[in-house]
């Protein structure tokens, strides 16, 4: 049996999923998307799982899509096969937190994998860019919107239209991620901030990643409208209740529903 692309496994209320392609750099092929996607999805129907880690090994979290696979392609093949779409927007279905721990390459397609999460953690390591317009084409997994929308339209714009590569520290002071450790903490520092999150309420989680959300995908109007409402709901929650009770009586909060 050939062996998996992707790595399930979980410690305490994280699940941890590693990319496994080493040789290639951990380069996303269709089945290696596949595989995510239902590792993804498994977690996300397991009610011991609070939060998810995606990594990749110490070389790279992934070097992009895989372009020996794709050269050879024609406008027919990847318009009709809907390429990126199909087997790459699980991510978006998953509602529980996603934590990118980014060691190494993250280019093209990696670097967009990473920040489809919904933090990304990088050891000292780590090299983001989207070098596809060295390849003729552009970036096609979101790396055109959600790369401006990270670090600003100057730099995204320099990233994109050079196709250089940005160390951890460039990309932790642009924005892009929100801790820069030592490679080998990386995994560690990874699994204890999923592990915080994994400890709160779930709904209160799923529905803060809900609203960050809107601040990156809808209008100011718009995004504020469904924060509100979705504060004013948590208000029905017992863990609602107990977390604000635990903080009046100065203990910590034993939430119910993680
Ligand atoms: N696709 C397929 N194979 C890849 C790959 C990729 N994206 N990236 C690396 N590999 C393979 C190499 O072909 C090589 O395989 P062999 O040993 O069989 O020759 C192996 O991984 C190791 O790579 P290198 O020998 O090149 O390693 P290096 O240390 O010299 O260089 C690198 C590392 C700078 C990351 C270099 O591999 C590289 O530039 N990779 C391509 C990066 C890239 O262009 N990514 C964008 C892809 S397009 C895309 O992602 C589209 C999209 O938006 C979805």
């Amino acid at each position: 049996m050939s062996e998996s692309l992707v790595l399930v496994e979980t410690r305490g209320r994280v699940g941890l999923l590693t990319l496994n392609r080493p040789k290639a750099l951990n380069a996303l092929n269709d089945a290696l998307m596949d595989e995510l996607g239902s590792a993804l999805l498994a977690f996300e129907q397991d009610d011991g799982i609070g939060a998810i880690v995606i990594t990749g090994s110490e070389k790279a979290f992934a070097a992009g899509a895989d372009i020996g696979a794709m050269k050879d392609w024609s406008y027919m093949d990847v318009y009709r096969s809907d390429y990126i779409t199909r087997n790459w927007e699980t991510l978006k279905r998953v509602r529980k937190p996603v934590i990118a721990a980014v060691g190494g390459y993250a280019l093209g397609g990696g670097c967009e994998l990473a920040m489809m999460c919904d933090l990304l953690i990088a050891a000292d390591s780590a090299k983001f860019g989207q070098p596809e317009i060295k390849l003729g084409v552009i970036p096609g997994a979101g790396g055109t919107q959600r790369l401006p929308r990270a670090v600003g339209k100057a730099k995204a714009m320099d990233l994109i239209l050079t196709g250089r590569m940005m160390g951890a520290e460039e990309a932790e002071r642009a924005g892009l991620v929100s801790r820069v450790v030592p490679a080998a903490k990386l995994l560690d520092e990874a699994i204890e901030v999923a592990t915080v999150i994994a400890s709160m309420s779930l709904a209160s989680v799923m529905m803060a990643k809900e609203s960050v959300n809107r601040a990156f995908e809808g209008s100011l109007n718009e995004g504020l409208l469904f924060e509100r409402r979705v504060f004013h709901s948590l208000f029905g929650t017992e863990d609602q209740k107990e977390g604000m009770t635990a903080f009046v009586e100065k203990r910590e909060a034993r939430f119910k529903h993680r």
